[in-house]
């Protein structure tokens, strides 16, 4: 049997701050206890509200950043076992696209020899072969010949992100992880670009971990989804089963808050109430549970654990009878 493209393991990024002078520093759990596995030309959409972990999670993959816990295997290699020539050549398989192309471009280099540096650095290519694969790969995200040469600040945001693209692609990786690659593009423009990258999968079988907090951008380009609370997976469904039948209160929520056309999914309704709970000082139990429609005394007290019903996997205690309609209502 193949190893998955990539798998995660518990991984989580525990980070330490400083809480002022004369207090101990605390922990915030930005990542805590995260699995998934992935296969070539899949997409994981992962959604959640600021702060739960999203971009933690994408410095993880792309072994921007160590994780403190857990395992991240790439191709079956765990990542924390390899050496230096190792980790490059793992960087090499998993690429990131971010969500501001205005700042993730070098203003100062010209578009060729921004796409042409990771076959220099990486590849034994002649100058001539990668003049060719440059060209191909701008043809390719809908670029034209003479853009090669010219800077960033002369193109427009969608045109930048199409270059971010590009410049991911070069070293033709198994997964690109994109965080949040059209949030700060104009309406017209995302879909466009959301096209790209579909176009771009179907091209080449590449997987996509997509984070979004647009569940319309979701429903459009995933497969699978998982959506994380506080450093923590809640679900995790296919895109069909979350769409149709969300089980965690926190899925239903977010969906609520998601503007439908269906209208079996405005009539499951349901609004989280409160702020999010600061990381440094997590709710006991379920995290969910001071913003939670059907929390119960448990809820405060015991953890729930990811586990499957009907089909996704769900952390709350309650999952099987918010399926069937009949989870009670919070007790005060
Ligand atoms: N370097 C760091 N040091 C301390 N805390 C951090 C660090 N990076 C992230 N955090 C904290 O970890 C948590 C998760 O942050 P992260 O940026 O991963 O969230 P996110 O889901 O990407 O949010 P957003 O939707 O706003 O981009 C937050 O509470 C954040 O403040
Ligand atoms: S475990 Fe309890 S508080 Fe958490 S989501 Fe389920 S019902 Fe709500
Ligand atoms: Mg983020």
């Amino acid at each position: 049997m193949t190893a998955p493209l990539l798998e995660a393991r518990d991984l989580s990024r525990h980070y330490q701050v400083s809480r002022g002078m004369f207090k101990p520093s605390a922990t915030v759990k930005a990542l805590n206890g995260v699995s998934f596995s992935l296969s070539g030309g899949e997409t994981l959409a992962v959604v959640g509200e600021s702060g739960c972990g999203k971009s933690t999670l994408a410095r993880a993959l792309t072994l921007i950043e160590k994780p403190t816990g857990g395992h991240l295997m790439i191709g079956g290699t765990d990542a924390a076992t390899v050496d230096a020539a190792g980790t490059k050549a793992l960087r090499k398989r998993v690429q990131m696209v971010f969500q501001n192309p205005y700042a993730s471009l070098n203003p100062r280099k010209r578009i060729a020899q921004m796409l042409d540096e990771p076959l220099l650095l990486n590849t034994g290519l002649t100058a001539a072969e990668r003049r060719e694969r440059v060209a191909a790969m701008l043809a390719m995200v809908g670029l034209r010949p003479e853009h090669a040469q010219r800077y960033p600040h002369m193109f427009s945001g969608g045109q930048r992100q199409r270059i971010a693209i590009a410049r991911a692609m070069m070293l033709q990786p198994g997964l690109l992880v994109a965080d949040e690659p059209t949030s700060a593009l104009d309406v017209s423009i995302q879909a466009q670009i959301l096209n790209l990258f579909m176009d771009m999968q179907e091209r080449t079988g590449m997987a996509y971990v997509f984070i979004s907090h647009n569940l319309s951008v979701v429903e459009h380009i995933a497969d699978r989804v998982m959506v994380m609370y506080l450093g923590r997976v809640v679900e995790f469904a296919s895109k069909a089963r979350l769409f149709a039948q969300p089980l965690h209160p926190y899925t239903r929520a977010l969906l609520s808050a998601t503007p439908s056309i269906d209208p079996q999914r405005r009539a499951q309704k349901i609004r989280i109430v409160g702020e999010l709970p600061s990381p440094l000082n997590p709710p006991s139990g379920c995290s969910f549970h001071k913003r939670c429609p059907y929390a119960q005394a448990r809820c405060s007290i015991e953890e729930p654990q990811l586990r499957p019903v009907d089909g996704s996997e769900v952390a709350c205690h309650f999952a099987d009878a918010v399926a069937d309609g009949s989870a009670l209502p919070r007790a005060a």
